[in-house]
């Protein structure tokens, strides 16, 4: 998957349903007109609007708090019920969930943000992962690669063209941090310690996951483009899921 224009406007009356197996993954632009702002906003807890605060730069607050309206908002259309009214809690490394007691089917959902893209993935009883990032020119960007990913991937880095090495950087890296999000580890969970696949145009894979033969397997990563200047993964275990991806727009 790469192709923008297959993430469809669902329509708004239709309500929202996933089958075990199935992900739904949302995009959403966090720059949106006024009123439209304000209506996501609005459902925002006390909690979140005191962290909204902390911003210490006014479009970084405003791209936080309405990428949380819109996590918010998608929930809300699955739960049937407000925006205002889901409540969260969190597991230890942060990674955000539905509190139990709105999720007796066992929702599964991740959120990600890139300067004024927001992802957002949500299936049932798997844990899953996303990761998105805006594909920009980064100065020190071998030595990013040689310190955080596993030498063979450092090493094969430099061997794209260096035309695509911005591309192929960043299908590595959310490629792994969509791995680490789906395990809720964060930074815990040391990114050498597995290889995935991330030359253009290979399909997204996870390659070896170090001491654990055979576990590599078990992973399916999609790779995809939500805009053209934007790449993100979804990692999950178990099958690969039956995708479809919509837009917030
Ligand atoms: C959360 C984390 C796992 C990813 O952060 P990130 O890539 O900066 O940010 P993203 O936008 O993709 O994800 C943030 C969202 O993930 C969710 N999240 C928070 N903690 C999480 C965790 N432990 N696991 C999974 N998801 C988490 C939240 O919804 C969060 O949104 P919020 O900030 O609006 O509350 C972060 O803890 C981290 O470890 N970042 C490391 C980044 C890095 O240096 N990577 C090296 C290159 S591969």
């Amino acid at each position: 998957m790469t192709a923008q224009e297959r993430f469809e406007v669902p329509v708004a009356s239709e309500p929202l349903a996933l089958a075990v197996g199935d992900v739904h993954v949302w995009r959403c632009r966090l720059q949106q007109p006024e009123d439209r702002r304000q209506t996501l906003v609005q459902a925002l807890s006390p909690e979140e609007r005191q962290r909204g605060d902390k911003f210490h730069f006014e479009h970084h607050r405003r791209q936080w708090t309405i990428a949380r309206g819109f996590l918010r908002a998608v929930l809300g259309r699955y739960l049937g019920i407000p925006a205002e009214e889901i409540r969260f809690r969190y597991h230890h490394l942060g990674k955000p969930a539905l509190a139990d007691e709105q999720n007796p089917c066992n929702w599964q959902f991740n959120l990600s943000h890139s300067a004024d893209g927001a992802l957002l993935a949500i299936g049932r009883d798997t844990p899953l992962g996303v990761d998105l990032e805006q594909l920009r020119p980064m100065e020190n960007m071998l030595a990013l690669a040689r310190r955080y990913f596993a030498a063979e991937e450092a090493r094969q880095l430099e061997q794209v063209a260096p035309a695509q090495q911005i591309l192929a950087f960043f299908n590595c890296w959310t490629r792994k941090e969509a791995i680490l999000k789906a395990c809720g580890k964060g930074l815990s969970l040391p990114l050498d310690r597995f290889l995935v696949s991330f030359r253009p145009g290979e399909p997204a894979r996870v390659v070896e996951l170090a001491g654990q033969p055979g576990e590599a397997k078990r992973w399916s990563l999609t790779a995809l483009q939500p805009w053209p200047d934007f790449v993100a993964c979804l990692a999950r275990q178990e099958t690969t899921p039956n995708l479809v991806c919509l837009a917030f727009d």
